[in-house]
């Protein structure tokens, strides 16, 4: 049997065990929060998201108190504005004012909140924190502790997505502090730069180092991808500016992983871009024609590549000059109908059976079924198999 409370005048069903705050979202009524992630544990630290409910003393925390049957909740209670209004001014006045050109600036809970609050900035000065700005050696994560609301949302980020619960607070008082181990680096903290505790802070405390001053989240567009790194076909969202992936971030209703990726899809992405990268196929001389090689190096639509030196220089003069194995830089068709002209003349002297496939799980599934199927119905085999077998 659903219980039935009413919230904001509404009646509203919910199951037992739900809290105010999930039963609220569930018929439309927003309830603002700062520590609450639905991923996450409720702990209540924020105190954002208190309501008023009738004949319970003080004010009530809606992601931790659960519904109970006749519950009369007020979400807008002038007593709930205030206290909200008054813990941010609390938060502000221990922060830096810094929107202008903080990170997250545009993708901020904490500004979102301030708006919608309407709190304006300190003007008295009182005790503020100065800590030291990314004060931690690791390559991954940026550390602002002046930014940083206490919210423990990477705590439990890394404790309960990641298990391996690198961060706590210490100290007491003003000066709890967020730190990583026994206020170590993260790296000696058993860190596995996973930057998941990035994707869950709510504000600019922990950001991802290599997209320092790459771009905004008003200035990048989102593409959703999957990533190629293994078969676990992770999705998240490729940060794009100017034609560049400047960022990689989490995309909450990705339906394999959530928000969670490893540092590998979250952080691997510099290669794209890389000088080195090789995106033109690299085709052996020998098993081109001489004549066209000298044509196309001549007009400039292919290259002589030297690989050692990981360069590719238009030939010109030497070209007579090159030997069988060098690498020409073609284009697609004339690699593919090399490819193809090879694979037709094995399977014309020997049969099928001559070759033998491996399948990558760095491909989509989509590609490894045209794989199977060009293995089998066009090259002529069943001699196929797949990388993650071995
Ligand atoms: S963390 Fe948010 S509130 Fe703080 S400076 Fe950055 S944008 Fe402004
Ligand atoms: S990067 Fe991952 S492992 Fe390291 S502290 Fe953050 S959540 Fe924990
Ligand atoms: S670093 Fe971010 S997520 Fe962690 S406690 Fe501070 S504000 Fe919350
Ligand atoms: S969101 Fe409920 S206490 Fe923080």
């Amino acid at each position: 049997m659903p219980i039935v409370l009413t919230i904001n005048g509404q009646k509203v069903a919910a199951e037992e065990g739900t809290t105010i705050l999930e039963a609220a979202r569930d018929v439309g009524i927003h309830i603002p929060t700062l520590c609450h992630h639905p991923d996450l544990s409720n702990v209540g630290a924020c105190r954002m998201c208190v309501v008023s409910v009738e004949k319970q003393r003080g004010l009530q925390t809606a992601c931790t108190t659960p519904v109970s049957e006749g519950m009369v909740v007020d979400t807008q209670s002038e007593d709930a504005r205030a206290t909200r209004k008054f813990l941010l001014e609390m938060l502000l006045s221990d922060h830096p004012n810094d929107c202008m050109t903080c990170e997250v600036n545009g993708d901020c809970l904490l500004q979102d909140l301030v708006y919608d609050y309407d709190v304006a900035w300190p003007e008295y000065n009182g005790l503020r924190h100065t800590y030291p700005i990314d004060p931690d050696p690791n390559p991954f994560i940026f550390i602002d502790r002046n930014k940083c609301v206490l919210c423990s949302r990477c705590i439990r980020a890394c404790q309960e997505m990641q298990n391996r619960d690198v961060w706590s607070f210490a100290y007491r008082g003003f000066e709890t502090k967020l730190v990583a181990g026994a206020d170590q680096f993260l790296l000696d903290a058993n860190c596995e730069s996973c930057g998941q505790c990035v994707a869950y802070c709510p504000v600019g405390a922990l950001y991802d180092k290599m997209s320092l001053k790459t771009g905004r989240a008003p200035s990048v567009s989102k593409i959703r991808t999957t990533c190629s790194y293994c078969g676990v076909g992770c999705n998240f969202d490729l940060n794009v500016r100017d034609n560049r992936i400047v960022r990689v971030t989490s995309a909450p209703d990705a339906p394999v992983n959530g928000m969670a990726l490893c540092v590998k899809g979250r952080y691997g992405y510099d290669y794209v871009h890389h000088p080195d990268r090789v995106t033109q196929p690299l085709v052996r001389a020998k098993w081109l024609d001489a004549k066209q090689i000298r044509q196309r190096v001549a007009d400039g639509t292919w290259m002589v590549a030297n690989v050692a030196e990981k360069r590719v220089q238009p030939a010109g003069n030497g070209i007579d000059s090159i030997v069988p194995d060098t690498f020409i830089q073609t284009d697609w068709n004339a690699a593919l109908d090399v490819v193809s002209h090879k694979f037709a003349e094995v399977k014309k002297s020997m049969g099928g059976d001559a070759f033998a496939l491996l399948a990558s799980a760095k491909c989509t599934n989509e590609e490894n079924y045209l794989f199977n199927k060009f293995t089998r119905q066009v090259l002529g085999t069943n001699s196929i198999d797949h990388c993650a077998r071995l």
